[in-house]
Formats: C-alpha cells, structure tokens, sequence
C-alpha cells in the first residue's frame, strides 16, 4: 500500500520528506530596520520614531496600539514612502525605499498598496460602486471593467446589496466597509490602515477588524492597523505597542 495511511498518522512527518503540496513560507512585504524620526520644530527636534523594527509578512493582520501623539501615522507615512526616515531603512516588497525615487513611490503605492483611515472620505455624490472604483480610472480601467471589480470588492465586504447607496444613505459601518472596499479593489499586496475603526462603536469596530483579519488570510494581503482600541489584540495575528516613538511587542 502506497498514498495516504491513517494508521500511522500520529503527527511525525515521514522520514523521506516528501510531501503532496510543497508549501511556500510567505514571502516577506516589509521590514522596518532601525527606524527613527526627529522633526525639526522651531529651534527644537521632536523624536517621534526611535529604532523601531518590525516585519511583516504575506497574510499578516497586525496591530499597533498606542496613544495620541506615540508615533502612529508617523510610522505608516514612512512606510508607504511618504516621508523619509532620519535614520534607519524600510524595505518594502523587497527594496530598499531610500533607492526608489518619487515617482516610482506613487505607482508602488497606487498599484500595490491600500489605505484607509479613520473616516471613510466618500465623495457624497457618488454611489457605493462609484466611490469604489474610482482609483481604478488611473490606471485606465475600462468602465465595464471597474464596475465589475467594484461589484467584486463590494460583496466582498458583504456589501453587495448596497452598490447603488451614496454615502449619505449607508450607516458609518456601511461607510467604512465601502472604504474596504476600495482599498481592496486593485489587488494590493499591503495595506494600511490609520485608525479604520476610530470612528465607530465597539461591536461595529471589532466587527470591520474581523473582516479585515479574514481578508488578510483568504487574499494573503499584509495589514498593519493602528489603533487606541485595546480590543484589537483579540483579533490581530501580532500586536505591538508603541510609545513615545517606541515600538515593543505587546501582549495579546
Ligand atoms: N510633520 C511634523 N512635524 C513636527 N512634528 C510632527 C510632525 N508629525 C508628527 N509630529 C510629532 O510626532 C509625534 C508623533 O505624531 P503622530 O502623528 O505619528 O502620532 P499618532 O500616534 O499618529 O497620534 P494620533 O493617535 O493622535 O493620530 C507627535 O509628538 C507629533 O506632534
Ligand atoms: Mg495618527
């Protein structure tokens, strides 16, 4: 008898090491190596980063905590290349940003990565679908087509009833699953996310951070959520808190 035996099935793999389906390790987006900032203000230098270090994986949902003021949006901004480290290094999808020039950052951000924030920012004219497929006109996606991935992205967040609803007609959860939605609808590999859930109550909160934990394993998208909601360590893979620019691993 070759294949399959459940006789001999107690939890040790099998010496030769072949396997049916040779799993991949998931591949690394980002690390963040020696991170710090320091504005200048003034005569003086605020510190908001001090050598933070963190990586993130395919499918990883993780969380940081921390108050007003620790760093938060500071460390998202490096890392989606809009601002640059003082000292440190950010390697993102494999390369080292301090060697990708402006331009390239807007098409890395355009094309591979996703945002979201604490409000949902919908244009109030336009539907749900609408709303959802706007970033697709950059990239020159036919009409047929973005109202396709939209309606796709839309489901996705349990939505699909919805599409036709402006902004001004679908409840704050609503809102921000549409904004999901259209963080999600060019396939990115990163996504990040600045307080989704700071605007809404508790059950409608921990309800969008799930939807996004499960985004992450099914699509195999990285997150990075920040957030001041102490439940969110429930739900993440990770969570880390910061203060005063120092990043540490928290305790889920
Ligand atoms: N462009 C800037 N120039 C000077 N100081 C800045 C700048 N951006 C942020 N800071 C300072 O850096 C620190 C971290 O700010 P950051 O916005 O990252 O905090 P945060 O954790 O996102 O806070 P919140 O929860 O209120 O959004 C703060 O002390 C802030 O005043
Ligand atoms: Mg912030």
């Amino acid at each position: 008898m070759q294949g399959t035996d459940v006789q001999s099935a107690g939890g040790q793999p099998s010496s030769n090491g072949s396997t049916p389906h040779t799993r991949r390790a998931p591949a690394e987006l980002l690390r963040v190596e020696g991170v710090s900032k320091e504005f200048k203000v003034g005569g003086g230098v605020v510190t908001a980063l001090r050598s933070v270090n963190l990586q993130l994986r395919e499918g990883e949902f993780i969380a940081i905590r921390g108050r007003s003021g620790a760093g938060k949006t500071t460390l998202l901004n490096i890392i989606a290349g809009l601002d640059d480290p003082t000292h440190g290094r950010i390697v993102l999808f494999g390369r080292d940003l301090a060697n990708v020039k402006e331009g390239e950052r807007t098409a890395i951000r355009r094309n591979e990565m996703g945002f979201m924030f604490q409000a949902a920012h919908l244009i109030p004219t336009l539907t749900a679908r609408e709303n959802v497929g706007l970033l697709l006109r950059l990239s020159n996606t036919s009409a047929a087509e973005r109202e396709q991935r939209a309606s796709e992205a839309l489901a996705l967040v349990g939505l699909g009833e919805r599409q036709q609803h402006r902004a001004p007609e679908l409840s704050g959860g609503e809102q921000q699953r549409v904004a999901i939605a259209r963080a999600l609808v060019h396939a990115p590999r990163l996504v990040l996310a600045d307080e989704p859930t700071g605007n809404l109550d508790t059950h409608t909160g921990l309800a969008i951070l799930d939807l996004l934990r499960n985004v992450a394993h099914n699509a195999g998208i990285g997150f990075i959520i920040t957030t001041h909601d102490p439940q969110a360590s429930a739900i993440a893979d990770a969570v880390y808190d910061i203060s005063d620019g120092v990043l540490s691993p928290g305790q889920k």
